[in-house]
């Protein structure tokens, strides 16, 4: 029998995958510019007009990455209509876990009751709900499993330096979450392209705390559990990198920007998603942008965009979405969904 070919992609047709559910979960409490000028010498002013974030939410001291993780994906599987039990396998992307181990996807397996599941975790910061997605998506083409729980949580305020203009105003927590499962039918995840690049490992990183530098008085005292960034570069190498990946996944499908109905770039900039979208050559309305509300919620960023333009109604059944994602590592990525 002739293998058959994808519609789109003229690639062999693997088992499609589809997002049959998708969640998220921010926590109540909402930090506002206006708080942080009470905090910090910073204006919303500055925010505003470097960031375009207004606002972003904070979790609870007794809420852990787990704890919204767990809540994100609780409505991921109402809304693939699934329990618990059906789930195989459970990927956490974080870089806030609760802890070095055990796993944060072992911590959700438990409070979800998912006793069937598989759990590990990922690490490609802002970029690993996507690097999660790819992932996930090969383990159900390849008939390995039929249920996947992908998620992106982070409680980012756990580890940025409150006392540090420069970053503590760029970030926030929350979780989104999405069920993959094999769906008969031409409606799916279309592609996904990652990259990386090492060498820049240190434009974005948080040195403590791992086995080349183990919690010390001294590293506490020199304050390398908090993240650093430089800023500048940081921007430039996101910009290019996430237009680079969206080229790269349009080409593999045939498709052109404006064949994409909505564009959901990683929210950490204002500025970063405005020339994203200027250099593909979209519209202001195909691209997607809660970055005001949230801040910048690292790996759970595009997960908890992607469930708000489904619940909002700005994603369709059959329309196409583009996610495009860059972080520390460097990493990046791409992915095209037929919702
Ligand atoms: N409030 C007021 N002033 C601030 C400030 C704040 N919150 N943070 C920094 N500043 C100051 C700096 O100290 C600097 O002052 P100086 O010139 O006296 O030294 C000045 O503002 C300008 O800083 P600069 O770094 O030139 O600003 P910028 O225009 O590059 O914007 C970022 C800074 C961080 C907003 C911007 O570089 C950026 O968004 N980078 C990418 C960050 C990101 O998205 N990272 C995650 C990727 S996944």
């Amino acid at each position: 029998m002739p293998m058959l070919k994808h519609p789109r992609t003229g690639r062999p047709h693997l088992r499609t995958v589809s997002i049959t559910g998708v969640g998220s979960y921010l926590p109540s409490r909402i930090l506002t510019n206006q708080d942080l000028e009470k905090l910090i010498d910073t204006t919303d002013e500055w925010i505003t007009s470097r960031t375009g974030i207004k606002e972003r939410r904070i979790a609870a001291p007794h809420e852990a990455t787990s704890d919204l993780a767990f809540a994100a994906a609780k409505q991921a599987l109402h809304d693939a209509k699934i329990s618990a039990d059906q789930i195989d396998l459970i990927i956490v992307a974080t870089i806030t876990p609760d802890m070095l181990f055990p796993s944060t996807a072992c911590l959700v397996q438990q409070k979800l009751g998912a006793c069937r599941a598989a759990a590990f975790d990922i690490e490609a910061a802002c970029s690993g709900f996507v690097y999660a997605l790819d992932i996930a998506a090969h383990f159900v083409q390849s008939h390995t499993y039929d249920t996947v729980l992908v998620i992106g949580a982070e409680k980012m305020s756990s580890v940025v330096d409150w006392k540090d203009r420069n970053t503590c105003v760029l970030f926030g927590d929350g979780a989104g979450a999405a069920v993959l499962q094999n769906r008969p039918t031409a409606h799916g995840l279309l592609t996904t392209c990652l990259g990386a690049d090492g060498t820049k490992a240190t434009l974005l990183d948080m040195p403590g705390g791992g086995s080349a530098c183990p919690a010390s008085t001294e590293s506490l005292g020199k304050g390398m559990h908090f993240l650093r960034m430089d800023g500048k570069e940081t921007f430039k190498n996101a910009v290019n990198a996430m237009v680079s990946a969206a080229t790269e996944a349009l080409n593999r499908c045939g498709l052109t920007v404006g064949q994409i109905h909505c564009i959901i770039p990683h929210q950490a900039n204002q500025r970063i998603i405005s020339a994203v979208g200027e250099r593909l050559g979209a519209t202001e309305d195909q691209v997607f942008v809660n970055v005001a509300k949230y801040g910048n919620t690292s790996a759970a960023s595009v997960a908890i965009a992607l469930d708000e333009a489904v619940r909002t109604g700005r994603v369709r059944r059959g329309d196409l979405v583009l996610l495009v994602v860059f972080g520390a590592g460097l990493t990046w990525g791409a992915a095209i969904i037929e919702w």
